[in-house]
């Protein structure tokens, strides 16, 4: 069961990723998408969907249809409530496990949003296979993910205090977590101590490693750092040492 006080804290969330174009974290993703894809007449598929903002913002902003699936019922129900408040019938909702029941039809973009870095690599493999039968001839996967390097990357930065504290010995950093531990939305990972032990710890190599068996390929890829707010270096990567320790956002597109 989820409580009302971490239901009302989704659905703020959530509304604010899907709303606000400036919101946090997503504000990047969005303006990559923008200049780099038309999505408009596509059939996506939102993979790891959440609680839905960023599907709803697909719906709102692209004349296209979004299927949004994830693992988790708690991030679902949320997800289905804020599409039924906001009216948008270009969305869909279900709680799916894609290696149990995989999908029917074919998609032309699949969104893997800040998704890949909470599942296990042996069972992203096996995911990334059944995502490619269900990938359109032209379509593509885009995968965005906080590399493992990032100041961010422990999910738990903003309680502890301390950017890059996935580097702090395993004693310590899970002495800080317990002692600023609190329940998140969620049916499979309700804490933010057993987010933290969710991660895969992702690299670009080990993403790579992840979509072998599919035989898909990166055609694509972008690491965003602070240096790309600089004047004229928005379009820069900056993956040399130390710099790649400033990498807070890694896109890569996938395609046959
Ligand atoms: C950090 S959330 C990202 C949610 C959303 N994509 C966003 O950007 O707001 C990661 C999501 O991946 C989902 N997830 C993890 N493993 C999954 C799996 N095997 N199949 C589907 N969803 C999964 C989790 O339940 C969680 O909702």
């Amino acid at each position: 069961m989820i409580t009302q006080a971490l239901y009302d804290e989704g659905i703020t969330y959530a509304e604010q990723n899907f709303m606000d174009e400036t919101a946090n974290h997503l504000k990047v993703d969005k303006e990559l998408i923008r200049t780099k894809f038309n999505l408009d007449g596509k059939k996506i598929l939102d993979f790891g969907c959440g609680m839905g903002g960023m599907s709803l913002w697909y719906a709102q902003n692209f004349d296209c249809e979004v299927h949004g699936v994830d693992i988790d019922s708690h991030h679902i129900r949320i997800a289905t409530d804020l599409k039924s408040r906001h009216h948008l019938p270009n969305v869909g909702f279900e709680v799916r496990n894609v290696l149990d029941r995989p999908f029917e039809g074919k998609f032309d973009f699949i969104v893997l949003n800040d998704v890949a870095e909470h599942i296990q690599l042996p069972i992203l493999k096996k995911i990334f296979v059944e995502l490619k039968k269900s990938l359109a001839v032209d379509g593509g996967i885009f995968v965005s993910y906080p590399p493992w390097k990032s100041p961010y990357a422990s999910h738990v930065s903003h309680v502890v205090g301390i950017p890059w504290c996935q580097y702090l010995p395993e004693r310590t950093l899970l002495k800080l977590i317990e002692k600023n531990n609190r329940a998140i939305v969620g049916e499979e990972e309700s804490d933010l101590l057993e987010a933290y032990k969710g991660l895969n710890h992702l690299t670009h190599e080990k993403l790579m490693e992840a979509i072998e068996p599919s035989c898909l390929k990166a055609v694509f890829r972008k690491s965003h750092s602070i240096i790309n707010r600089m004047p004229g270096l928005s379009n820069i990567n900056l993956r040399v040492f130390p710099l790649d320790y400033l990498i807070t956002k890694e896109f890569v597109l996938l395609k046959n």
